[in-house]
């Protein structure tokens, strides 16, 4: 254990569960203002006991068990512990981070089967910024997970099944396939799909055939298949350049639409029946689950299947809930969604918990995100009125990195400059959507994602960057450092050290929420200090072995730096 509060609460554990009768107490260890933590467990200790609880707190610090810890433990107001470090005891814990790969972060003790359900674009429609939203929330939750040492199922739940891909198909009988395929796989997925639905609109024989084509689909007519399937690889083809270009996980065995739980659904369709969970309401299945009401107050339905037989996009998220449980073992279930489907998947659950097959400890999680909004407050746009195109934005936002860079560094190569736009534009992006509490909407704006200073994409980078060019400036190769003892003489020393040994825990309280915007603060509190650091400690100009010390801090944070952009999904180029 390498976080100094952690190692705090576990030496307290012994002496609170012996003053509590021999039942474990929380010593309540805190970050302080006025020290380096702060002991709040003895007020509440105390209440439970019926003892003064500064009397109590004076028995904690008298036993001595933080003897080897602290160099002052002082009993403040009402009865709470302030605790100074020992320089010692952090240059110790120190140490075994700088000796570990793993920088001090354990594997989770109980690791979990979760299945991450994000993104989930649909078929021949556009992507928009709400799966931006899904696509970076979701891969960062995937990246913090597995490298807790979780094993994590990462499923694209991609629209590509349903009434829409009757009309779909007979548009796309109607182009050719190689038009179609150039539309489509180039990113012109609106137009099609606005092409397909103005057809639908203006002419009746076009409706025939899109509704009788949908009774091919349904009835697995070999052909319509065939069709079918040409539409979801060339949109596929679409999304998997999206997400090059974004720098994430998702490949195409993670795919997991619609279309796979088609299979499942009769059967669990069925399992529902003999449960006697579903009833009819106007020629449609229904399941009716407690607490559901519609705008009148009156019980809301599920509807699990249409008065023309077919399923539903709930039944397929029950469909869903069954294979993850039973098919794949998961512990935990998460689905990275916008919050206008609250009501859709709570409702999901519920019924899934009716049946039987979502039970203690399984858990699903709705991993819900607010919206994007543009400069005048409501949802974001193109001039043209349309919702924004992702790959626009994308492009958009290593265009102006690369600007933004060139100025900032006018001896880079472009070549190189092309590699750091990559890597700051997109990093600006994600960093813009990680970083403010998911659960609230944002306002997209281009120079302050993209600004050098505040808590943004590229600050952080560049703090990671200024490292590397201390050690290039002084032709000094950074893994030579780490055999180093790193003494922590000043203040600022101390706080970048305590905030580097604070790593792990910030990845604990961010998975506790799945809320990246608290590993974003962590990220950017450590550049803080290290930037308090570097002003006020010099590190070249310091004479041996402090120089030394220095270096070996500063190459520690940027390894901190480096990996915890990582788990946002940002790389963090050498130089900027
Ligand atoms: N395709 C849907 C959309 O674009 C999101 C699907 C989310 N996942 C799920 N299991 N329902 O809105």
């Amino acid at each position: 254990m390498s976080d100094p509060l952690a190692t705090l609460s576990a030496l307290l554990a012994p002496i609170f569960a012996e003053l509590n009768g021999g039942e474990p107490s929380d010593p309540t260890v805190r970050p302080s203002d006025r020290a380096d933590a702060q002991i709040n467990g003895a007020l509440s200790l105390a209440q439970r006991v019926g003892s003064n609880p500064r009397e109590l707190a004076q028995r904690i610090v008298d036993s001595g068990v933080l003897g080897d810890v602290a160099s002052e433990l002082e009993v403040a107001g009402p009865g709470f512990i302030n605790v100074t470090f020992a320089a010692a005891f952090l240059e110790a814990q120190l140490a075994e981070v700088v000796a570990d790969d793993r920088l001090g972060v354990a594997r989770a003790a109980g690791t979990k089967r979760v299945v991450v359900d994000y993104s989930a674009p649909n078929v021949a429609k556009e992507m928009h910024v709400g799966h931006l939203r899904s696509t970076v929330i979701g891969d960062s939750l995937v990246r913090m997970m597995e490298f807790l040492g979780h094993t994590v199922s990462r499923e694209n739940h991609i629209g590509d099944w349903g009434r829409p891909f009757g009309m779909l198909i007979e548009h796309l009988l109607d182009l050719g396939e190689d038009v179609a395929s150039e539309g489509l796989s180039q990113g012109d997925l609106d137009g099609f799909y606005k092409e397909a639905n103005a057809k639908f609109k203006d002419s009746e024989p076009f409706q025939e055939r899109a509704r009788a084509r949908v009774v091919l689909l349904q009835n697995s007519d070999e052909d319509t298949l065939v069709l079918w399937h040409r539409l979801v690889e060339m949109s596929n083809a679409y999304f998997n350049r999206v997400y090059t270009k974004l720098g994430v996980l998702l490949t195409d065995d993670d795919l997991a639409g619609e279309s796979q739980y088609q299979s499942l659904m009769t059967g669990v369709h069925q399992r529902l029946e003999e449960q006697g969970l579903v009833s009819e309401s106007d020629g449609a299945m229904v399941v009716f689950a407690p607490g559901f009401k519609n705008r009148d107050g009156d019980p809301l339905p599920m509807i699990t299947k249409s008065q023309t037989g077919a399923f539903m996009y709930a039944t397929s998220d029950l469909a869903c809930v069954v294979d993850r449980v039973e098919r794949l073992g998961a512990d935990l279930m998460l689905y990275v969604i916008g919050t206008p489907q609250a009501h859709h998947l709570q409702m999901v659950f519920e019924v899934c918990r009716m049946a039987g097959w979502l039970t203690e400890p399984t858990q699903a999680v709705h991993v819900n995100f607010g919206s994007v909004l543009g400069a005048d407050g409501k949802m974001m746009r193109s001039r043209a009125g349309d919702s924004v195109k992702l790959v626009d934005l994308l492009d958009e936002a290593v265009e102006r990195a690369d600007a933004s860079i060139a100025e900032k560094n006018p001896d880079m190569s472009a070549q190189d400059r092309g590699v750091v736009a990559q890597a700051v534009g997109i990093g600006a992006l994600k960093y813009a959507d990680l970083s403010t509490d998911r659960i609230k909407d944002y306002v997209f704006d281009w120079d302050r994602m993209l600004a050098f200073e505040g808590n943004t994409g590229p600050y952080l980078q560049y703090a990671h960057a200024r490292i590397c060019s201390i050690f290039r400036r002084a032709a000094i190769e950074r893994s030579t450092v780490r055999e180093a003892p790193i003494v922590l003489g000043h203040t600022a020393e101390k706080a970048l050290a305590m905030r580097i040994m604070g790593y792990p825990s910030a990845i604990d309280n961010t998975l506790d929420s799945y809320s990246p915007h608290k590993l974003c603060t962590y990220v950017y509190e450590l550049a803080s200090d290290f930037s308090s650091f570097y002003q006020e400690c010099p590190i070249l100009k310091s004479d041996e072995p402090m120089r030394t010390s220095r270096l070996a801090l500063a190459d520690l944070t940027a390894r901190v730096l480096e990996h915890s952009l990582g788990l946002l999904g940002m790389i963090a180029p050498q130089e900027m």
